[in-house]
């Protein structure tokens, strides 16, 4: 059974977090709210509950978990060093959506880093996650909490969806503010390296460090046998059961070549659009799905996972989606849709 409690302000609802940190104490598994997706926590140090992680998402255990902690001091017994570069990030960004990757320490199992010797460490802004992790006593391994290929979850309804009846609890803590998951950077060579765009961005990134290097995988699909430094952007990703196809370009041929689309779409197929507040009373389709203003990337961003499961709901089969400039939010925004689409994209 899965338990399910709203929490939503750390002293009202300290009982909730209690339980849940007992939970995961005595080896079992809570989703809980972040300022990014929801996660899917058990204990960070405890290979079972790894174990146990990969078995409620029906992820590949090649694919390593994020340990999330509540404090700065908590990282130093997790890794082997900290160079210069994690400082300057950790000073600026922590707590965030950044996630860094080190170099592993002994105590972190290999179940934990899919048999990698690094690890990523996050450290959350979202005030209850903070307040679950510290009670916890421990690092919390925590993937996003959907079932292994779904959008990330920015509900706890999308969480209950997918996990219910496989893990021990949910803690409800509403809506995620970004929407995307965090931003990885690899700190553990020479040369800091993006690999997985989200809302602290290359520009911020850029700007304090000089310069990074931006893994292959960020912005282009991988050739077969080459292999994406973050093991996880390798699998098919937050796909809704409808082929989503992205169009591209000026606004107004957007909206051309996407009704031009489906007016040629078989009929016996429903058609969505994932459109903007500016664009959505010009499209056809028989589902217009608005996910923000053009000049809000930050409300795109926080919406897509959300529209993306929206498709499912209404049965939709085909769903255009438009594209974005890839700079700044709109980098992550379009990896994520980039995959959900195999890459599918018209330029117009
Ligand atoms: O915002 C987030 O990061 C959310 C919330 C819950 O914190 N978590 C999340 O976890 O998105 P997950 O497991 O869905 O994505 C983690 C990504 C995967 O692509 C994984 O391959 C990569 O991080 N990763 C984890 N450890 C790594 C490591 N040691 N080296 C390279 N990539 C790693
Ligand atoms: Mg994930």
């Amino acid at each position: 059974m899965t338990l399910i409690c709203k929490a939503e302000n750390i002293d009202n609802d300290i009982a909730v977090l209690n339980k849940a940190a007992e939970i995961i104490r005595s080896g079992g598994l809570v989703a809980f709210p972040t300022e990014t997706v929801y996660g899917l926590g058990g204990d960070g140090l405890d290979p079972k509950a790894a174990q146990k992680i990969y078995a409620a998402k029906g992820r590949p255990s090649d694919n390593p978990l994020i340990l999330h902690i509540s404090h700065t001091d908590e990282l130093k017994p997790l890794v082997k060093e900290i160079p210069k570069s994690a400082e300057k990030l950790m000073e600026r960004f922590w707590p965030g959506p950044l996630t860094l990757i080190f170099k592993k320490a002994d105590i972190v199992p290999y179940e934990v880093t899919g048999g990698l010797d690094t690890v990523a460490i996050r450290f959350p802004q979202n005030s209850i996650a903070r307040k679950f992790i510290s009670l916890c006593g421990r690092p919390v391994a925590a993937p996003s909490a959907n079932s292994s290929g779904r959008p990330s979850p920015t509900r706890a309804s999308h969480v209950e969806f997918d996990l219910k009846g496989k893990i021990d609890m949910i803690i409800d803590g509403g809506h995620c503010e970004f929407g995307l998951e965090s931003t990885i950077v690899d700190v553990s060579k020479d040369r800091p390296c993006l690999l997985r765009p989200g809302s602290v961005t290359v520009e911020m990134l850029e700007d304090m460090l000089g310069g990074i290097d931006i893994d292959k995988a960020v912005t282009s699909k991988l050739e077969a046998g080459e292999r994406p430094k973050a093991p996880g952007m390798k699998y098919t990703h937050y796909s809704p059961s409808a082929k989503v196809i992205i169009v591209r370009g000026n606004e107004e041929n957007v909206v051309n070549k996407i009704n031009q689309l489906v007016s040629q779409t078989d009929k016996c197929l429903k058609t969505g659009v994932i459109a903007s507040e500016e664009t959505k009373d010009r499209y056809i389709a028989d589902e217009v799905l608005v996910t923000g203003s053009r000049s809000n990337t930050a409300e795109i961003a926080s919406n897509l996972f959300k529209m993306l499961r929206k498709c499912d709901h209404h049965n939709i089969d085909v769903v255009f989606a438009e594209g974005l400039p890839e700079n700044e939010l709109g980098l992550a925004i379009m990896n994520r849709l980039k995959k959900a689409a195999g890459y599918k994209i018209y330029d117009v």
